[in-house]
């Protein structure tokens, strides 16, 4: 069995037939997915999925792409809804320096005031990072983002910046990208990376894995991402599916 750590099933491109992606999800052997918001519309419409369904679990939290949201009434919201039972982590939380749509400091400072809420609530954070390595992990060292653990979100950096996160106690976590040709150097982290610190996803509706590129993307896929893994390792499917449903459960804290 199988566990999606990051999807997006609020998105109007799936919510639209919800109920059969979560079948084809369940008959895939996907046991959980993880409904992760982006926005606080976003974040009450994941919550609201995981009241709903009992293989769903959401995340709160406001994108870099829109920091420039992020009031200090806004972030009060935020905090009453990431109380609610089924939110297992902050996030997506980071910064994003390739598209630039919030300001680099509005970005940092969501990004800080984010974290410290996760600090405050206990939980682990979900991170997205888009051409801003390094200064990503200058703000999870010096805030330590990873004191209740914590998840870098489809991953794309190189081997030497994920074991820098790795210290930080972070899982590394692969999407649909992972099954591209060209995708070398993330071949190559997760032929090195110790495999007690990674996490399959698929970001759905986005980052649609081979040989589905250019289709929509849904949770029931991630077991190709599964797939490439066990490719990449040499090890049985099951092993990974077994490796990565306990990391998933172990970082966000699911016990059933
Ligand atoms: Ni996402």
């Amino acid at each position: 069995m199988f566990i999606d750590t990051h999807v997006h099933l609020q998105e109007k491109a799936l919510r639209v037939d919800v109920d059969k992606v979560i079948a084809r999800a369940r008959e895939a052997g996907v046991e959980l997915m993880v409904c992760v918001g982006y926005d606080y519309a976003s974040s009450v419409e994941a919550v609201a999925l995981a009241d709903r369904y009992k293989d769903i679990y959401a995340t709160v939290g406001v994108h870099p792409h829109d920091a420039s949201t992020l009031t200090p009434q806004l972030l009060e919201s935020l905090y009453e809804l990431a109380r609610k039972p089924r939110v297992v982590a902050i996030g997506e939380i980071g910064l994003d320096y390739y598209r630039d749509l919030s300001l680099r400091d509005e970005q940092r400072r969501a990004f800080i005031e984010q974290i410290k809420m996760a600090h405050e609530l206990g939980k682990p954070v979900v991170i997205h990072d888009r051409d801003a390595h390094q200064e990503v992990l200058d703000i999870v060292r010096q805030e330590k983002a990873g004191k209740n653990g914590g998840i870098m979100h489809c991953y794309s950096g190189h081997l030497p910046l994920a074991i820098d996160f790795m210290k930080e106690d972070f899982y590394i976590s692969f999407a649909g990208p992972l099954t591209f040709k060209n995708s070398k150097k993330s071949h190559e982290v997760a032929a090195r990376i110790p495999l007690d610190r990674v996490l399959i996803e698929t970001d759905c509706p986005y980052l649609t894995p081979e040989p589905h590129r250019g289709k929509r993307n849904e949770p029931a896929l991630v077991t190709l991402v599964g797939a490439k893994l066990a490719e990449i390792r040499n090890k049985p499917v099951e092993e990974i599916a077994y490796l990565t449903s306990r990391n998933a459960r172990q970082v966000y804290r699911i016990k059933d």
